[in-house]
This record gives C-alpha cells, sequence and structure tokens, in this order.
C-alpha cells in the first residue's frame, strides 16, 4: 500500500500542464471498437483506469500500442474474443461501455456486470434499454449480460429517464453502426460527449445534437480509422483550481478549456478569486485571502460537476463562513465528511445524508486519514494543504485511478508532499 504524506500551511503558487480527461479517453478507446482500421488517440492521461482499459481490449485480443507520450494506437480488428471479463470490469465501471460497441460491429458481446461501487449503487438499466430498443437480445446469467442480434442493429426513438452521461455515450457510440436513424432523448450533456461525439464523427458516423438534449444518429454500415486529440480533464483543473482558492494561493493552468468548468469558475469568483481566462489557460489568484464559503447543489453539466463536490467542500472547510453542499447525482457521495472532520473539520449531515452544512473553521489539523473513492481522495489531499502539521492520506490508488503524476504535479506548485510505501 501507499500514502501521501502532506505538510500543510503552505500556498500553492505556481503553473502546471492540463492532463487529457480520463472520463474522455475511456470513451473513446470503447469506441475504437467500432472502428474497422487502426485508430490514433492522443493526449491520454497516464493514469491506472487507462492501463485497466487498455489490458481490457488486450484480454480482447485487440492490438493496443502505446508510445512513450501516451499516443495510444487501436487495431480493432484484431478482436478474438467478445467476452469482457469480472475482474477487470469490477474495477472500472466504464469498462461496461465496450458492450454496446462489441454488439454493434460483431453481431454480439458479453460483459460482467459492474455491480455497485462505493458512491452509490450505480444500476446499468438504462444502458440495457436502450440495447434493447435498438433490436438487441439481451440475456442475464452467472452475474455477466450477453448481447447478440441477427444482421445489424436497427435505429430507434429512446428516452432516458434521466441524464446518464455513461448511458447516454453508450447508445450513441452503439447506434453509429446500426441501420437507420435513432434519436436520443433526455440525453446527458457532458464535453466529455461532445468529444466522443467528434471521434467518431471522424471516423465516418453521423452525429449531430451531441452537448444537447436530442442526439440524432444516422446509421452507416462502418467506421474507418483515424485521429483524435482527447479534450482537456475538466475535473483534474477544477480540483487544481479549488486547491490554490483553499490555500489563498495562485495558479495558471496551461492547456485547460475555462468553458468546460463555468460553474465551478463562478463559485471560485464568489468565494474571492481573481481570474484571468483565455481559450486554453485559466488563471487563478487568491491574493493570500482566506477564501468565503460557497454553497453547490451538484447537477448534470452544465451544473456543478459531483466530481467536485468533495474538493469544493474541502476549500468550505476553512472558508470565512458557513455553507450548504447538496449531493444530487450520487447517493453515498459523502464519504470524505467523516474523513475531514478527523482533521478538525465542522460537518453536519441531515438525515437524508444528501446535504452537508459546513461552518467554515480557521485551520484543520493534519492527521492520518483514508481515501474511499477518487474524488474523496483528493479532497483529503487538499484538507492537508490547509492543515497544521502533517496529514497522511492512505488508499491512494484511488487518486492513481484519476490524477496523473499527482504528487509532481503539487511539488511543482510549492507544495510538500511525499509517497510512501509501507
Ligand atoms: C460518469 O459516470 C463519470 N464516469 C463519473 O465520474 C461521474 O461522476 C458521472 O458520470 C456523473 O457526472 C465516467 O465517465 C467514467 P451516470 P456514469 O450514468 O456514467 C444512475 C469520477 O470520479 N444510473 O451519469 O456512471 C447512477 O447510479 C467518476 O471520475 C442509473 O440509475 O454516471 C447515478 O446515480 C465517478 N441507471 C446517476 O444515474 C443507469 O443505467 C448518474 O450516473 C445509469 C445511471
Amino acid at each position: 500500500m501507499e500514502q501521501l504524506r502532506i505538510r500543510g500551511g503552505g500556498r500553492i503558487s505556481g503553473e502546471l500542464k492540463a492532463s487529457g480527461a480520463k472520463n474522455s479517453a475511456l470513451k473513446l478507446f470503447a469506441g475504437a471498437l467500432l472502428a474497422n482500421e487502426p485508430v490514433t488517440i492522443s493526449n491520454v492521461p497516464h493514469l491506472r483506469d487507462i492501463t485497466t482499459m487498455i489490458e481490457l481490449l488486450g484480454s480482447l485480443g485487440v492490438e493496443v500500442v502505446v508510445d512513450e507520450r501516451m499516443k495510444v494506437e487501436i487495431h480493432a480488428n484484431t478482436i478474438n474474443c467478445f467476452k469482457a471479463p469480472y475482474d477487470l470490469v469490477k474495477t472500472m465501471r466504464a469498462s461496461f461501455n465496450v458492450l454496446g460497441p462489441m454488439l454493434a460491429h460483431y453481431g454480439h458481446g458479453e460483459v460482467s456486470l459492474p455491480g455497485g461501487c462505493a458512491i452509490g449503487s450505480r444500476p446499468v438499466d438504462q444502458h440495457l434499454k436502450g440495447l434493447k430498443a435498438l433490436g438487441a437480445k439481451i440475456d442475464m446469467q452467472h452475474g455477466y449480460v450477453s448481447a447478440s442480434v441477427k444482421g445489424r442493429l436497427k435505429g430507434a426513438h429512446i428516452v432516458f429517464d434521466f441524464n446518464t452521461v455513461g448511458g447516454t455515450e453508450h447508445l450513441m457510440m452503439t447506434a453509429t453502426l446500426a441501420e437507420g436513424t435513432t434519436v436520443l432523448a433526455n440525453c446527458a450533456q457532458e464535453p466529455e460527449i461532445v468529444d466522443l461525439a467528434e471521434f467518431l464523427n471522424g471516423l465516418g458516423a453521423k452525429i449531430s445534437g451531441a452537448g444537447t438534449s436530442t442526439i440524432v444518429i444516422e446509421g452507416v454500415s462502418e467506421l474507418t480509422g483515424g485521429q483524435h486529440t482527447v479534450i482537456s480533464d475538466r475535473i483534474e483543473c477544477g480540483t487544481y483550481l479549488i486547491a490554490a482558492a483553499a490555500t489563498g494561493g495562485y495558479i495558471k493552468i496551461n492547456g485547460a478549456q475555462p468553458s468546460l468548468n463555468s460553474a465551478l469558475l463562478q463559485k471560485l469568483e464568489e468565494a474571492g478569486a481573481e481570474l484571468k481566462l483565455t481559450d486554453d489557460s485559466i488563471e487563478l489568484d487568491m491574493h493570500g485571502a482566506r477564501p468565503k464559503a460557497v454553497s453547490i447543489i451538484t447537477a448534470p453539466y452544465p451544473g456543478f460537476p459531483t466530481d467536485l463536490q468533495a474538493q469544493i467542500m474541502a476549500m468550505n472547510c476553512i472558508a470565512e463562513g458557513s455553507a450548504m453542499i447538496q449531493e444530487t447525482i450520487f447517493e453515498n457521495r459523502f464519504m470524505h465528511v467523516p474523513e475531514l472532520k478527523r482533521m478538525d473539520a465542522d460537518i453536519s449531515l441531515d438525515g437524508n445524508q444528501t446535504t452537508a452544512v459546513v461552518k467554515g473553521v480557521n485551520r484543520l489539523v493534519g492527521a492520518p486519514v483514508m481515501a474511499t473513492d477518487l474524488r474523496a481522495s483528493v479532497s483529503l489531499v487538499i484538507a492537508g494543504l490547509v492543515a497544521d502539521g502533517e496529514t497522511l492520506v492512505d488508499r491512494i490508488y484511488h487518486i492513481d485511478r484519476g490524477y496523473q503524476q499527482v504528487e509532481e504535479k503539487l511539488k511543482n506548485l510549492g507544495v510538500e508532499i511525499s509517497r510512501h510505501s509501507y
């Protein structure tokens, strides 16, 4: 096991380069299974989840070549196995999204059910409902979902019951090779969905409306090869911006697209940050001031992202005033609260555990704490930055799933941080 040791009290100051978006790259890799020829994906972040996805494609017989700059070439037509095993799917839910592309391209596929995870039960009913509507025969046996179709899938009109990012991406990809037109209504609108649509259109798909609530897909008979560059990781950018704001510091993030983070940037201004934005950089300066508390309600894009909820809560723990944090996307995404309280944060949760009231204290105190999921764990790192003394964050394999070179990046921003194995 590994842990991060952080000495708090300093101010963040410096520049960094944004990484490619994990939650986009994972879906692009699944989408590559639709292509008849090699595809090349650049700006892929070097992360554990990406390695897991590459391993998964490898287990299907797909040839994947990675160069030293994380440019990844995927030859989907070498596929010789159509079953994604439990051992890989259980560690990463995004791997469920290989089912539709295998089905659409090769007529069948079998994927382990992803099951629940720490932040909630996370069913896949919307994915399966859509695949059925496209003509797939779905069977569930021994924890696996198998999908098959005789001939091609058929376009359909599908209305999601609620916004689902993975569900929208999964059906959008699958419908590219269906016969006729598919209309997806009540879609999620996250930027990663737009990135996936652009990637697929570059391979010959005909998708319009991605990034709005209605997506229309004119099915084509095949997708060719092509190249694509992954968009920047808005959640990674947001995390470092919040870290800088919490410490009263300064940061410039190059390669970041401000338009993808509007909800957060508005809240950071409310917290007292001075922002300077260009098309591909974000500069934040707190001029040494303590942040003001800001209330948020998580919501599907363009609302405040659930993936930044834990981090903004950490900032609020030492902010001036009180804030209310309401989580509406996942039912169990407050696992950082007991850990933050170990550091003397003043947080109370309502009976339903969906709303937290945070009263800012002057300083947190360093303590040993435990990471429970990706975003919760990085919120503990932020808390460590504004705590007196030393904070030890345990189980940091969660952080390595989604933050490339986290301690190197923080060290470059002036943070005293080190990684230890035990
Ligand atoms: C994506 O998960 C992201 N993961 C998550 O990022 C992110 O938190 C989430 O979208 C919301 O923005 C990836 O892109 C790999 P959903 P996803 O389907 O697609 C329920 C991170 O930290 N639901 O939009 O799985 C579901 O349980 C992560 O990087 C159903 O009930 O999220 C949840 O409550 C974690 N049935 C809500 O919908 C379904 O069929 C939204 O989930 C599908 C979803």
